[in-house]
């Protein structure tokens, strides 16, 4: 039986239905991820999670290796390079939590805007004292102007339901998106002028080098004093330290976030600030979504393993295959 590295526990379903077909290793039991690695050196499929770095030498521990499955749909943890150079196949779990991860940024633009959080903290202590006509004003979504920073399928699943509550959308993305433009009327603007122009700024790009701390001091200082900002998609986009310093200085109004840059760990002060909602990576984090994105795993396994090519690679494996 062909061996599978599963990182960590997920859907019993997907285990199960691993097991029928495979011999099944959980590193969580062997010690982690390298170590599993190093001891189960024949091992042909790996299942890895957004929190496994599966970098060079992970790769190169394996030299049966013939997919990495990342249970995410951002592969940022992976080093697609070198997986490419030994003919690794990578797959993603693109599609299935779309939904899920786009209510979720708009659960955090209505909390930060609304300041749910505050409210619920002043609650919880005991200080409602009654209705009083200036406690914890908030800011109004309708009329507002909504950048979104990244139109792809869960941008525009954001700017969908940001619609319904009343806001005008731009967006920003490398490419154009006539499609979005025409079918949706939502505007394509340069990256300085939604920073500029927006009531709320709402992340939706995957993370790569080139694109690390696009949020820094001096874009930040750029947006509206009372803008609310919100990343739901990976940390290492913005440059924390001048996040804190710009909520702290309230020179924004409210950041809502799901992502940190050196998950778990979040910056010590913006965990004491008031106007931050922080959440700890729920994008995805629904039953069902959490479901779908495990038995696609198991379906990328079983193609690449059966010889196949898995549906779901990741672009740069599809953008090589297509040279071919
Ligand atoms: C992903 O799949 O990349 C998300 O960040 C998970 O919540």
């Amino acid at each position: 039986m062909k061996k599978v590295i599963l990182a960590h526990p997920y859907s019993a379903e997907a285990v199960e239905r691993l097991r029928r077909d495979f011999e099944l290793v959980l590193a969580d039991q062997e010690g982690g991820l390298p170590a599993c690695c190093r001891r189960h050196a024949d091992a042909e499929a790996l299942i890895s999670f957004l929190s496994d770095p599966v970098g060079r030498d992970l790769v190169a521990s394996l030299p049966r290796l013939k997919v990495i499955a990342n249970f995410a749909v951002g592969y940022n943890n992976v080093d697609v390079a070198a997986a490419l150079e030994r003919r690794v196949l990578v797959t993603h779990t693109p599609d299935v939590l779309t939904q899920a991860t786009a209510d979720l940024a708009m659960a955090l633009i209505l909390a930060a805007s609304r300041r749910v959080v505050e409210g619920d903290a002043l609650v919880r202590a005991g200080d409602f004292h009654g209705w009083q006509a200036g406690l914890l004003l908030g800011k109004e979504l309708n009329g507002s102007v909504l950048g979104i920073v990244g139109m792809g399928r869960i941008g525009l699943a954001v700017a969908q339901r940001a619609r319904a509550f009343g806001m005008k959308v731009v967006f920003y993305s490398r490419g154009p998106k006539p499609q979005v433009e025409r079918k949706f009327g939502f505007a394509r603007v340069t990256f300085l002028e939604l920073i500029r122009s927006a009531d709320v700024v709402s992340l939706h790009l995957p993370y790569s080098p080139g694109v690390h701390h696009l949020f820094s001091h001096d874009v930040f200082a750029l947006m509206k004093r009372d803008a609310v900002f919100v990343n739901t998609a990976r940390g290492p986009l913005m440059d924390e330290a001048a996040l804190a310093d710009v909520l702290a200085r309230n020179e924004l109004f409210a950041a809502g976030l799901d992502v940190y840059e050196e998950e778990p760990k979040v910056n010590d002060r913006l965990r004491k600030l008031q106007n931050v909602v922080l959440l700890p990576h729920l994008g995805s984090a629904t039953g069902a979504t959490r479901r779908r994105m495990a038995m696609m795993t198991v379906e990328a396994v079983r193609q690449a393993l059966a010889g196949r090519k898995p549906k779901h690679l990741i672009p740069e494996w599809k953008e090589r295959l297509k040279k071919k």
